[in-house]
């Protein structure tokens, strides 16, 4: 019999996505669902998926990991995050209870520029401490991947301490960080009469600084009506492109603007937000195989009306994602489980589409859907037990977090209660 590392066994249901790429059209949301289900891991991979009789037969393992009549999901995958942040934005939530807009407080100075004192004041130790603290909460919520975006710094200085800051969370903790580079979240205070000389700095020292420190994949952009305009959008990321990184954008979230449709033209790896998108933006982000990265839990968090047109992007044939977008200003909540309760509800997504959205097709976006996303033998063994007794449960409860334990990197990472137990020798 072959030795292996760790069984995960006595699981209600295994459920995932099948893949190492985006699940689109009559695809998305197709689950293979094993009833009795076990997986197995060898050092950081999984080596295969089955009925447990049969892994049993096959494999001894070193550890058990025993579901408890729970059901085992793959990772979270969170595409969507602002997590390097000093300070949280409580007054302007109070503020919009009252009946202030997202757009009308950031007009009288709060929003994305109140988030910058903190940033800016706070050393890269004080950052990265805030930032593994937050680690180990998306790894309670079950999720394993996070997407992290820079932009609350808005200088070369401020926003490369942020991006170390990154780096030294994801050597740090468990939780893999994907580091991106949002100094064009919005202008900064000091470029205010001078707008054109701050995407200078964006094209000629910030770019190619964080692409020389090899400490960034992606840049991202907030492309608004009150921020970057379609043409500042194009000049920054035609420039970031150029410079090395692959694009990420925030588009057509407050307004309609086209940014879809530019996203698109630029070859973006992702269109974020879309509450906004038009027809034509969900055809052109199809033809251009952008995925739609959506997050459901933002409108309700700033009292929008408007959704994304998520069932309109599916039937486009655009691969949708789906994250928390989680920020101190428009959503402050990490978990994904609550996005997928939402998306189901806003979207009417079923549980098997919001599971691909926050997992197989968030990893498409990232550029990791050969490595991560589902449970497959070769993937990495990014494993999630919980307590629910069936998948459908991940839409269908609200609220409360049912992960027991998390598995990364083929090591028991994270649980409530018992652990992975070693199995004696025979
Ligand atoms: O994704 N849209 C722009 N950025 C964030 C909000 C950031 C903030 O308000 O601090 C978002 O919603
Ligand atoms: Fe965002």
């Amino acid at each position: 019999m072959k030795r292996i590392d760790l069984l995960v066994v006595g699981a209600a249901e295994v459920a995932t996505p099948l893949g190492t790429r985006a699940l689109l059209g009559e695809d998305f949301g197709q689950l293979r669902v094993l009833a009795g289900g076990a997986v197995a891991v060898e050092g950081e991979r999984i080596i295969a998926v089955g009925p447990q009789a049969e892994l049993e037969s096959r494999f001894e393992a070193r550890m058990r990991l025993d579901a408890q009549g729970g059901t085992v999901l793959p990772g979270l995958i969170d595409a969507h995050t602002h997590p390097v942040f000093a300070g949280t934005r409580e007054r302007e939530f109070e503020m919009r209870m009252a009946g202030a807009s997202y757009l009308e407080i950031a007009e009288a100075g709060g929003g994305i520029a109140s988030s910058l004192a903190g940033v800016r004041a706070a050393s890269l130790g004080e950052l990265t401490a805030l930032l593994a603290g937050r680690a180990e909460r998306f790894l309670a919520a079950g999720t394993t991947t996070v997407e992290a975006k820079t932009g609350y710094g808005l200088t070369l200085e401020d926003e490369l301490r942020g991006l170390e800051a990154i780096a030294a969370a994801d050597r740090s903790s468990a939780v893999d960080f994907i580091p991106t580079c949002l100094a064009a979240h919005a202008y900064p205070p000091e470029f205010a009469g001078n707008h054109r000389a701050y995407e200078d700095l964006l094209a000629g020292e910030v770019w190619p600084a964080v692409v020389e420190q090899g400490i960034a994949r992606y840049a991202d952009i907030f492309t608004e009506a009150h921020v970057f305009d379609l043409d500042a959008t194009r000049r920054v990321m035609e420039a970031a492109r150029e410079a090395g990184l692959a694009l990420r954008l925030h588009v057509d979230q407050l307004t309609p603007l086209g940014g879809a449709e530019l996203a698109a033209e630029l070859g973006a790896r992702s269109a974020d937000h879309l509450e906004h998108v038009s027809s034509e933006g969900c055809a052109a982000l199809a033809r251009a195989g952008v995925v739609a990265t959506l997050s459901p839990l933002v409108p309700l968090y700033l009292r929008e009306t408007q959704e994304a047109p998520a069932r309109k992007l599916v039937e486009a044939g655009v691969a949708v994602a789906v994250s928390t977008d989680f920020n101190p200003g428009s959503c402050y909540c990490l978990s994904l489980f609550e996005a997928c309760s939402w998306a189901a509800l806003r979207y009417g997504f079923s549980a098997g589409e919001a599971l691909t959205a926050a997992t197989l097709n968030a990893a498409a976006s990232l550029d990791l859907a050969g490595d991560r996303g589902s449970l497959e033998p070769g993937k990495r063994a990014d494993i999630l037990v919980t307590d629910l007794p069936n998948h459908l449960h991940l839409t269908y409860e609200l609220g409360r977090n049912p992960v027991r334990n998390v598995v990364k990197d083929g090591r028991v990472v994270w649980s409530v209660g018992e652990g992975a137990v070693p199995c004696p020798a025979e």
